[in-house]
């Protein structure tokens, strides 16, 4: 299939939206990470998206819309809490779990009766969507388990050949993922950290929200290590009985062709063991890349780490040594992406 790089002005933009109503391919920009879109209520452009990244059917979409009005394609119970977070983040990197309307494709959510929706920051794909007036469903526009794409070149990286268009915007500016809640219930709940923090939507909604506990769990219950590479070879890190609810936690993430090790403990320490560990390795011959963040600025973290995975693997490192950063805040959405693509290599100093 040939790929067309498009770009943003107003023809680029009809020309994508015809892609999108003929059932096609198209990557767009948003200001978390490049998304994969397809029209989230035509089935057959949904399975695309699935073939196209490689991912497993059960791991459901994204759905984005432009207006609060496309809302009602995809569900009816529109609750004051979401009214409110609507207000305060939308456009912007919060998505909310809801329960689906029978008539969106379960293709579209991975066969489960909700659906996860939210409204981009990013003035060309809200054209987009306005153009089609199609609520467009859109994971990550990467390989399955490949680190998520922060700007266009990413994306043809991964996906030349196997989709119809990418629109070529700007570098993402937050440069990781949404943060997921589910709103389906009294006490929201944060399926998958971003750098809408819980703290921000506690204060928006003047009531607790929980994270869910999987989260912080390791996938696969921190299994001997030669069970762990065995499952690192396929894409499925969970044990079949890990259930969480929200599927794609279940997944190998955001893996780097390198081995990456994260080490974890007192900063002054950790920087000392990783400079050793550097030297060793270094000795040995392998080429080694550093990621040390400042653990006051984990958004700088979020904006760059994705971006330096592929950096790294582009430059044809051997192994990844980075520091954690305390999980609080914004920094708990960066360390749920390290933890995830060094496949939970961490060594406590
Ligand atoms: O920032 C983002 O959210 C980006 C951009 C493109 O919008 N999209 C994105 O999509 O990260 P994706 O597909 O890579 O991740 C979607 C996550 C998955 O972990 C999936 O399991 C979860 O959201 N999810 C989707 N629908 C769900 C549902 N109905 N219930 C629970 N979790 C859901
Ligand atoms: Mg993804």
């Amino acid at each position: 299939m040939e790929t067309r790089i498009l770009g943003t002005e107003k023809k680029d933009i009809e020309e994508a939206a015809r892609i999108l109503e003929r059932g096609g391919l198209v990557a767009f920009p948003t200001e978390t990470v490049y998304g994969l879109g397809a029209n989230a209520l035509d089935p057959e452009a949904v399975s695309k998206v699935y073939e196209a990244k490689g991912r497993p059917s059960d791991n459901p979409m994204i759905v984005h819309i432009s207006k609060p009005k496309q809302l009602y394609k995809l569900t009816r119970d529109i609750t004051e809490d979401m009214k409110k977070l609507m207000d305060a983040f939308w456009p912007g990197p919060l998505t909310m779990v809801v329960p689906a309307l029978p008539q969106v494709p379960r293709v579209t959510t991975g066969g489960l009766d909700t659906v996860a929706v939210r409204m981009p920051d990013n003035d060309i794909t809200l054209s987009l969507i306005n153009m089609t007036d199609e609520p467009l469903a859109g994971p990550s526009a990467n390989l399955s388990g490949r680190p998520s794409p922060t700007c266009p070149s990413h994306v043809d990286d991964d996906l030349h050949g196997r989709i119809d268009a990418i629109i070529q915007g700007e570098a993402c500016r937050v440069g990781i993922e949404s943060t997921v809640v589910d709103m389906t219930e009294e006490i929201p709940v944060i399926l998958r950290p971003g750098i809408i923090t819980r703290e921000q939507l506690s204060k928006v909604l003047s009531k607790k929200v929980q994270i869910d506990p999987a989260v912080f769990k390791r996938p696969d219950g921190g299994k001997k290590s030669e069970e762990k590479d065995r499952k690192k070879d396929g894409l499925l890190i969970a044990d079949d009985d890990f259930k969480p609810r929200s599927p794609g936690m279940k997944y190998k993430h955001y893996a780097p062709k390198a081995e990456m090790i994260i080490f974890k403990g007192d900063p002054d320490k950790v920087r000392l063991a990783i400079a050793e560990e550097k030297m060793i390795r270094t000795g040995f011959g392998q080429k080694v890349g550093v990621l040390i963040y400042d653990n006051e600025n984990p958004e700088s973290a979020a904006h760059d780490f994705f971006a330096q995975l592929r950096a790294f693997d582009k430059s044809g490192v051997d192994v990844i040594i980075a520091a954690a950063l305390s999980e609080d805040g914004v920094g708990l959405a960066v360390m749920n992406r390290m933890f995830k693509s060094a496949g939970y290599n961490i060594r406590e100093i």
